[in-house]
């Protein structure tokens, strides 16, 4: 989710008023792919980058993201969906960590969407955060080196069941992943719409699964075999 502040900033308004405008996109495509029957959404809230910006910003998406959490818990359980976070969450205020595993637990038995909210994330820090917790398990005797392999390591990762994602939608333009759930994104399909995060909603959601189901994904495989092949 990306342009909040430049969305703010090309109206003449603090950046703040970008992130306000923004919740309001995350409400709707939450929603829509809720009703379209999308199994798996990660939403990009926060970075472990992001903690360097002015702490008067940082505060104020923390308190949003806690108001935000009180406010959709309605709309999550009519939705049916369930909300997880991955990050390192034991940075963030106390407050905004207990709203979190409230809404967790609140929606643990929805059977629609999974909603992830990547705060305080990073892709690299989530590697060496499942590195470290791997090396703990050998130094207790838990686990051996001779283990590792690609689906061990997944299993460290901040949440395990993450799928590997169809699809990367990045907004405001940029071509960057900045970041972004690095270990999962191996054979997923990018797509940049040039519409800020807050001006993101189902019409411009609705663009990017377009474009994406016409392409052709190969997985390293020759133009027209079977894609589902590159899994066997
Ligand atoms: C994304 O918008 C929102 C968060 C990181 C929470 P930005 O705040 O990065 O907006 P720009 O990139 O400055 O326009
Ligand atoms: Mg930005």
């Amino acid at each position: 989710m990306d342009g909040n502040g430049r969305w703010a900033t090309e109206r003449g308004k603090p950046r703040v008023f970008g992130h306000v405008a923004g919740v309001q996109s995350v409400r709707a495509v939450v929603t829509e792919c809720a009703r379209l029957g999308l199994g798996s959404l990660t939403l990009y809230a926060f970075s472990v980058e992001n903690w360097k910006r002015p702490p008067a910003e940082v505060r104020y998406l923390m308190r949003l993201l806690r108001a935000y959490l009180r406010r959709a818990l309605k709309t999550l359980m009519e939705n049916g969906v369930r909300l997880r976070c991955i990050g390192r969450l034991h940075d963030l205020p106390e407050k905004t960590l207990a709203e979190l595993r409230r809404t967790e637990a609140k929606t643990q038995h929805n059977q629609g969407l999974v909603l992830r909210l990547a705060l305080s994330y990073g892709g690299r820090s989530e590697i060496a955060d499942a590195v470290r917790r791997f090396g703990e398990d050998v130094q207790a005797g838990r686990a051996h080196p001779s283990e590792v392999d690609e689906e061990t390591l997944r299993r460290y990762l901040y949440d395990p069941e993450t799928p590997d994602p169809d699809l990367i939608i990045r907004t405001a333009g940029e071509m960057r992943m900045s970041n972004f759930l690095l270990w999962q994104l191996s054979y997923s399909e990018f797509y940049v719409s040039p519409v800020g995060w807050p001006d993101f909603r189902e019409e411009a959601l609705h663009a990017a699964f377009h474009d994406y189901a016409a392409r052709e994904r190969r997985y390293g495989l020759v133009p027209g075999a079977d894609a589902s092949a590159a899994s066997e």
